[in-house]
């Protein structure tokens, strides 16, 4: 059973999603707490409704970022989190964070990195870059976190068509149905210790018998063949 942290700053769909499929025993694993910069977050409401400590730590009341991703370390550490789910967090984690959970921060990105990525490119205005640029496929990407902003090795990803008809919103929602399918199953694959990172690469371990160990594998470009 892993232990999973949630870091959210809005609505927390994907939360919900995670959620969900903890219930159905989908996830070895369960939510232990969920933190978030806002504190009007629906995403602390769900996890209040659902019995899961909620915590609230306003970014504006620390000094600078380290501190802010220290106090934010120390409630993860507490909780004895194996794996820190970002979903919708608005705060860039610096890389002392980011190295203190290596290997074990995920993010979800609405669009299909390396596209549409990046510093600002976050919400409505991902949806927004596609539509422009006339792709006619976007989707959404589940990625391990590392010090650049959704720059982190791509874990699972799918596909969605972008209709001539497409709006922001209408898009968004074709996406988010297919995230809250693709987080979860990222969990999932984590918690059943089958990720494991070649360099940019994260392979995907075929099902085995029940492992011992939970996680990832971590090998350096080389050692693994990659299919
Ligand atoms: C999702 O669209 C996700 O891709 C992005 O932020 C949004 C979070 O939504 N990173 P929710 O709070 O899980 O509903």
């Amino acid at each position: 059973m892993i232990r999973i942290g949630v870091l959210a700053s809005g609505t927390g769909t994907n939360l919900h999603a995670i959620l969900d499929a903890c219930a159905r025993g989908e996830i070895s694993g369960r939510v232990v707490v969920v933190v978030s910069n806002n504190p009007k977050a629906r995403a602390l409401d769900r996890a209040r409704r659902a019995g899961i400590p909620a915590v609230a730590m306003h970014h504006r009341a620390f000094p600078d970022r380290d501190t802010f991703d220290a106090k934010l370390a120390e409630i993860l550490n507490s909780y004895e989190v194996d794996l820190v789910c970002m979903t919708g967090f608005m705060r860039i984690l610096g890389p002392w964070f980011v190295n203190q959970f290596a290997g074990r921060i995920m993010n979800i990105h609405p669009a299909l990195l390396p596209s549409f990525g990046g510093l600002g490119m976050y919400g409505d205005r991902v949806h927004k870059a596609v539509l422009d640029s006339g792709s006619k496929f976007s989707g959404c990407t589940v990625h391990f976190a590392n010090e650049a902003p959704d720059g982190g090795p791509i874990i699972l990803q799918a596909v969605v068509p972008v209709h001539d008809t497409d709006t922001i919103e209408t898009l968004a929602a074709r996406i988010a149905q297919e995230e809250h399918k693709l987080y979860p199953q990222a969990v999932r694959l984590f918690g059943e210790g089958r990720l494991q990172i070649v360099g940019r690469r994260v392979r995907v371990l075929p099902q085995g018998p029940p492992r011992e160990t939970v996680g990832i594998t971590e090998i350096s470009e080389g050692e693994g063949q990659l299919g």
